[in-house]
């Protein structure tokens, strides 16, 4: 049997619109022949947020494009592939469906088998594809809607150690930026400002800090950052340059001391949980493209005397091919779904482990 798979990633749980061709022969490093992400960012911007019907019907418009694109710069056709896979969720449900009809038509016109993804499965597994790594190891998944500390044991096989029992990071720094009149996403931006800033200039929350465990909260750290905007304004008519860096160095280095921090306490929750060291621990979801969390998390890392990876910036942002590579994951099981695979808008990865108290709004995705 030939041990080389291709297999087409298909993304469109959020705003961005992604196919991507990932080839593996085992024993080798994947590659990701090729990939390409499409941005909803200007079609969402007037409205201060994602509006998930736009993005929907923006999906169905470029899902097509977007896998001829990457067909053709691969120089491949549908049917050099090996398997379908595709994002089946959590996320907007109306992107999701969008995607996961978009498959079953090329499943259904190819006859090539198909794989549905859970988005959060192909964040966590992402080290994977982009570094040689084996199982157990501990996975902080970090993005717009989602924030947990992940035992991972197998492709399929997770435990949650914790996470946040309100905002996830990245809406933390989306709503900052929109609080502070900067475009969206803010993660970016806020890390762009941030550069010429002061990061002990406001002192900012550390919530849960002293609490047990490795829960985290963010929605207290906007409203703090909210009070002192208006205070500025209030003192000095107007939030100058200077200002404005500081606001953002300071609230960016909140984030990343309150994930540093808790990141020490989950790497002993993770020797107590699954009874050995982890193998290393990886960082990814979109926040994982601060350069500043990044550098925090390796140096508890390197303290612990762990391996810390994190994967290139273009496959922290969602992207085809972290799904295409679970796609391989599940089809060497030989685990693949039928016309009959749901799209879904929740679905946890660790089911056993109750939802943390708490956990609100997008954070019941996880
Ligand atoms: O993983 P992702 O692309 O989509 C979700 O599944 O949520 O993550 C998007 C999130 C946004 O909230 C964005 O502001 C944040 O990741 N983000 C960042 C950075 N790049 C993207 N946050 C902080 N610093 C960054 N450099
Ligand atoms: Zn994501």
């Amino acid at each position: 049997m030939c041990s080389s798979i291709k297999v087409l990633g298909i993304e469109s749980s959020c705003d961005d619109t992604s196919a991507a061709i990932v080839s593996h022969t085992q024993g080798e490093n994947p590659e990701v022949l090729s990939m390409v992400v499409q941005n909803q960012g200007t079609l969402h911007e007037q409205y201060g947020g994602i509006v998930p019907e736009i993005a929907a019907r923006a999906h169905s418009d470029r899902l097509d494009r977007c896998t001829i694109e990457t067909l053709n710069s691969a120089q491949l056709n549908l049917l050099d592939l090996d398997c379908i896979a595709v994002t089946a969720g959590p996320g907007l449900i109306g992107g999701v469906i969008s995607g996961v009809s978009f498959a079953k038509g090329l499943a259904a016109g190819s006859g090539l088998p198909m794989v549905g993804v859970n988005h959060l499965a192909a964040h966590a597994l992402t080290v994977r594809l982009t570094h040689q790594v084996d199982f157990p190891f501990l996975c902080l998944l970090v993005s717009g809607g989602h924030c947990q500390f992940l035992a991972v044991l197998s492709p399929d096989d997770f435990i949650r150690l914790g996470g946040t029992i309100d905002d996830a990071p990245g809406e933390a720094f989306d709503k900052t930026a929109r609080q502070l009149g900067l475009s969206q996403p803010g993660g970016p931006v806020i890390e762009k400002v941030a550069i010429s800033g002061n990061p002990t200039k406001y002192a900012f929350p550390r919530p849960l800090k002293n609490q047990q465990g490795c829960n985290l909260s963010f929605s207290g750290l906007k409203t703090s950052l909210l009070r002192e905007k208006e205070k500025i304004i209030s003192e000095e008519g107007t939030i100058s340059k200077t200002r404005m860096a500081d606001l953002c160095a300071s609230f960016q280095k909140a984030v990343s001391e309150s994930l540093s921090q808790k990141s020490q306490v989950a790497l002993k929750i993770f020797e107590e949980t699954v009874g050995q060291k982890p193998t290393l621990f990886a960082i990814s979801g979109g926040v994982a493209a601060n350069q500043m969390i990044r550098k925090d998390i390796e140096d508890v890392c390197w303290v612990n005397e762990i391996k810390f990876y994190a994967p290139p910036l273009e496959y922290c942002t969602d992207n085809g091919a972290m799904i295409a590579w679970v796609g391989i994951e599940k089809f060497r099981t030989g685990n693949f779904d039928g016309f009959d695979l749901e799209a879904r808008s929740r679905w946890p990865l660790d089911t056993s482990s109750s939802p943390i108290l708490g956990g609100g709004k997008r954070g019941a995705k996880s």
